[in-house]
């Protein structure tokens, strides 16, 4: 039987297991890459484990999330971070330079290597036939050393596109119609391959929106066959020796097919608060919008930028609006400038960033309250913007920029009606990339040779081995779909103290309930309840991290999220399934203390545990875990497994 694409790639680097959905797999990891918020843990990890040097092909650590520097803790990140890649010889990009999907997609991303990325949307280069995963951040220091990365086995679905885009829709309409029809939750354990003459029309920066925004899906990653699009763009970049052809087998079989027609996608919007409440943009059409944002990881690339450029040449945005362009990468700004382009959306009264994530995670440029701010960016999680009581949407850079123009929501194809001399500015790629790498420093050029931290970089706390006995007060009931972002939030006053662990699980869970901290410290232990989708979002495995240092044990949760679950294991928290009834009968407040001696059934292999809550009633917890995961749980974590691996030769 044929092999799909993502097969082939994970046959040439299968160390451990079988192909089997489902069943873990153990890989072997070509290059990695790691962005600042999560960053200074790999390292602190990676020093912990008395490694020396990076073993992977390729390593590179970005500065882009957190790039203004309000005060010496960020610098300080940054300076630890070069320092970090020149001693261990990773490549080092300076913030400023841009987000590390769009970097290290123009400098570094092959087709048919695995990456593995401290950042949940790190399959954006799959656009270019790469098969890229996020994880968390232990998980990429111990790929650095030449680990294996472990994961399930996902089935591979393979995503239809017929026909071709019409005019004023976008490849974020594809994205976006994903998210319409499979969910935040249709992707987990899945890998979506996209086929069909509707992929082969589109570029590769088209391609790359859809790869990366997959992760909103919950998928492991998105793919693409490479072709001549994927070969001219590499040429483009000066890389073109990294090309190579890559496709599924002809008889391939799919666990699944979706198909969507192109030909039938009109201009879509996602409404307040989550990227799968995908409507048409003309059912919310006339919506005053107060701020628009364009850029981002997902649409911040020249071929996203241009467009809007192209719209707003020899107009005006609406007064009562702010317009702000961020570009995902300095190549894409510096190229935009030098065309003239930069002058030409100045002129139109758009406010020019520097090249961050800034905004996306509400760093700079928060929302004004309860107005509506209008995104090109891939999530809109409730607060996420800097302000709780946020209003975002997220749209194409044409329907962003439509929206600019008009001062209200509009489908572009209205706006272009009304304004009579409005073209659609279709997508077009510059003849050549040629923005200066200044700030780039390559591993061979580093510039330090030993680490710098300054006082705000702590220590990487370190758990017990698990016990007999596990369980407590729940501390907390969440409901579905808690984020990363709900765990630890990424605001800068926040992020600041994210290689501080000490004093970062001070704001654990506070936008949930701001009590949280201290009541675990007080308790000394706990446990967590939640229910379906818990800790979608981010890789961040501060999440984790933050509440194994307050003392959670275990949380019990309908279901997990992919990245976040595998954090859990790699932190020493029980990641325990329970039925709907079961969760809708616990309380905040309740004791559930789990009957089995927990180290013991974890070791043996043992499922299902019975739970005694308030020693009134029991019920049941499965924990679905793979020996590997078992014997992390054991050891307490990851690092301490690691640690005695190592030792144990
Ligand atoms: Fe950055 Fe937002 Fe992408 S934080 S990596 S631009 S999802």
């Amino acid at each position: 039987m044929g092999q799909t694409l993502t097969e082939k790639i994970l046959s040439d680097h299968l160390v451990e297991g079988e192909l089997t959905p489902g069943e873990e797999i153990g890989i072997e990891i070509d290059q990695v890459l790691m962005q600042d918020t999560t960053g200074t843990m790999v390292w602190l990890q990676f020093e912990a484990l008395d490694l020396d040097e990076a073993q992977t092909e390729l390593a590179a650590q970005y500065c882009d999330h957190q790039t203004y520097q309000f005060d010496f803790k960020n610098t300080d990140d940054h300076r630890f971070l070069r320092s970090a890649a020149g001693t261990y010889g990773a490549h080092f990009s300076r913030p400023g330079n841009g987000i590390c999907h769009n970097v290290h997609k123009e400098n570094f991303a092959a087709p048919g290597k695995t990456l593995l990325g401290s950042d949940s949307h790190t399959p954006t280069p799959g656009g270019l036939g790469q098969l890229a995963i996020g994880a968390g951040g232990l998980d990429i220091a111990v790929a650095m050393g030449g680990g294996a990365y472990y994961v399930e086995m996902p089935e591979v679905v393979n995503v239809r596109l017929e026909g071709e885009l019409p005019e004023w829709s976008s490849a974020k309409d594809i994205i976006l119609e994903m998210l319409r029809r499979e969910t935040v939750k249709g992707g987990v354990g899945k890998v979506f391959e996209y086929t069909g003459p509707g992929a082969e029309s589109l570029s590769v920066p088209e391609r790359t929106t859809i790869t990366n925004m997959g992760t909103e899906l919950g998928a492991t990653s998105s793919i693409f066959e490479t072709d001549e699009k994927t070969k001219d763009y590499l040429e483009r970049q000066g890389r073109g020796e990294v090309y190579t052809e890559l496709k599924a087998d002809e008889d391939a079989e799919y666990a699944d097919e979706i198909v969507i027609d192109l030909d039938d996608l009109e201009p879509l919007i996602a409404c307040p608060s989550m990227p799968d409440k995908v409507v048409p943009v003309r059912e919310v059409a006339g919506n005053k919008v107060e701020q628009v944002l364009i850029g981002s990881c997902t649409n911040g690339g020249y071929e996203d930028i241009l467009p809007a450029a192209k719209m707003f040449k020899g107009r005006e945005v609406a007064k009562h609006l702010e317009m702000i362009v961020a570009p995902g990468s300095k190549q894409a700004g510096e190229i935009l400038a030098r065309q003239g382009w930069t002058a030409e959306m100045m002129a139109a009264g758009v406010n020019v960033s520097e090249a961050t994530c800034g905004p996306c995670i509400g760093i700079g440029h928060v929302p004004a309250s309860d107005s509506i701010s209008l995104r090109t960016f891939n999530r809109n999680f409730e607060g996420r913007s800097g302000i709780e009581d946020d209003n975002v949407y997220l749209c194409s850079p044409e329907v962003a920029a439509a929206a600019a123009l008009k001062g209200e929501i509009i489908d572009p194809r209205d706006l272009a009606d009304e304004l009579g001399d409005l073209e659609a500015p279709g997508v077009e790629l510059p003849e050549k990339y040629d923005g200066a790498k200044t700030d780039l420093i390559y591993a061979e050029d580093a510039i330090d040779d030993e680490l710098i931290k300054g006082p705000n970089i702590g220590e990487v706390p370190l758990q017990d081995p698990l016990g007999a006995e596990v369980g407590g007060e729940a501390l907390l009931k969440m409901e579905d779909n808690i984020t990363t972002d709900h765990i630890i939030p990424a605001t800068s006053d926040i992020l600041k103290f994210r290689s501080n662990i000490e004093r970062l699980s001070d704001f654990t869970l506070s936008r949930v309930d701001e009590t949280f901290a201290q009541r675990a410290k007080d308790a000394g232990n706990g446990v967590l309840v939640a229910g379906e989708n818990y800790g979608q979002g981010s890789s961040r495995e501060h999440a984790a991290m933050c509440p194994m240092y307050l003392g959670i044990e275990a949380v019990f949760a309908q279901s997990f999220a992919r990245i976040h679950k595998a954090n859990l294991f790699n932190f020493g928290i029980v990641p325990l399934a329970i039925d709907e009834e079961t969760y809708e009968k616990l309380e905040q407040g309740d004791d559930i203390e789990i009957v089995d001696d927990v180290a013991a059934g974890v070791e043996s292999g043992q499922q299902e545990f019975t739970i005694r809550v308030n020693d009134e009633w029991d019920a049941t917890a499965t924990l679905n875990a793979s020996e590997r995961e078992r014997r992390i749980l054991t050891a307490g974590g990851k690092l301490p497994l690691t640690k005695q691996q190592a030792e144990g030769g």
